[in-house]
């Protein structure tokens, strides 16, 4: 057990990113269905994000327990955007989650810092919650610019909060995407911190204390525990093993920390 002091409450994001279809999502829905069922909305906030045309299909099978979310937004509020679902799209579905920033959609899709913050504007005035994606590649790390590239991020996206209480920050190490190389605790703690730091002295020190920040790459069952138990670290967004019936472990050890 650690000995965390705050009173943030945890938060554990599935993101199923370009996965499922509707009999593997039936099949995990009742996998994420244990009996006794482990969790309630009070315990904690647990998150998952299927692609936008399983997100119904997820909403009808899964427990009220989980939330449901998107993995994406248009960078404009409507228009000639082809392939895109706007913010209050997703708010007019009844959703209240939304990713803004992953990696994959940087990289991928060119999603520049400033398109970033023009997302969460979006998200912000469409009333929705963000969870918003910052970290470093394997190159940066290297170059010594993981923190200087953190915080560019976490400026872009601080710059267009309107409402703290809707944002969770997501420090995924690039490199600890889908490669199992997962960060250590104390690398994991370390970041974390110094996250909150920047908040702290850019946004106020209350609205760091209370920022949920978690960590993203790599994370299974068998490495959550210890990085739960970090003092910054409160909860996961998970790829991988969000897509079987461990994810269940990893939202229990976000319960016992
Ligand atoms: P993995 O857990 O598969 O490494 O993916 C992490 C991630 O990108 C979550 O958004």
């Amino acid at each position: 057990m650690s000995s965390k002091t705050h009173s943030r409450k945890y938060w554990v994001g599935g993101n199923w990113k370009c996965n499922g279809s509707l009999s593997s999502i039936a099949a995990l829905s009742e996998a994420l269905n244990p009996s006794p069922f482990p969790f309630t909305k009070d315990d904690l906030d647990v998150v998952v994000f299927p692609t936008a045309l399983h997100v119904h299909a997820a909403v009808e099978k899964l427990p009220g327990a989980y939330n449901v979310g998107c993995q994406d937004c248009c960078v404009a509020a409507k228009g000639a955007f082809t392939g895109d679902i706007s913010a209050d799209m997703i708010k007019d579905f009844g959703l209240n989650w939304l990713i803004v920033g992953h990696s994959e959609c940087r990289a991928k899709r060119g999603d520049s810092d400033e398109k970033v913050a023009e997302k969460v504007k979006r998200a912000m005035e469409a009333g929705l919650n963000v969870t918003a994606c910052i970290g470093e590649t394997l190159e940066q790390q290297q170059a010594g610019k993981a923190l200087e590239i953190c915080y560019q991020q976490l400026k872009a996206i601080a710059n267009s909060v309107t409402d703290w209480n809707r944002i969770v920050i997501a420090y995924e190490p690039v490199w600890a995407i889908g490669t199992g190389k997962v960060a250590t605790p104390e690398y994991a703690q370390t970041k974390h911190m110094e996250i909150r730091t920047w908040i702290s002295d850019n946004v106020t020190k209350e609205i760091a204390d209370n920022l949920r920040i978690v960590y993203g790459g790599s994370v299974t069952p068998s490495n959550c525990e210890t990085l739960m138990q970090q003092p910054d670290v409160d909860g996961f967004l998970v790829g991988g093993a969000s897509l079987n019936a461990g994810f269940v472990d990893i939202i229990k050890s976000a319960l016992v920390a």
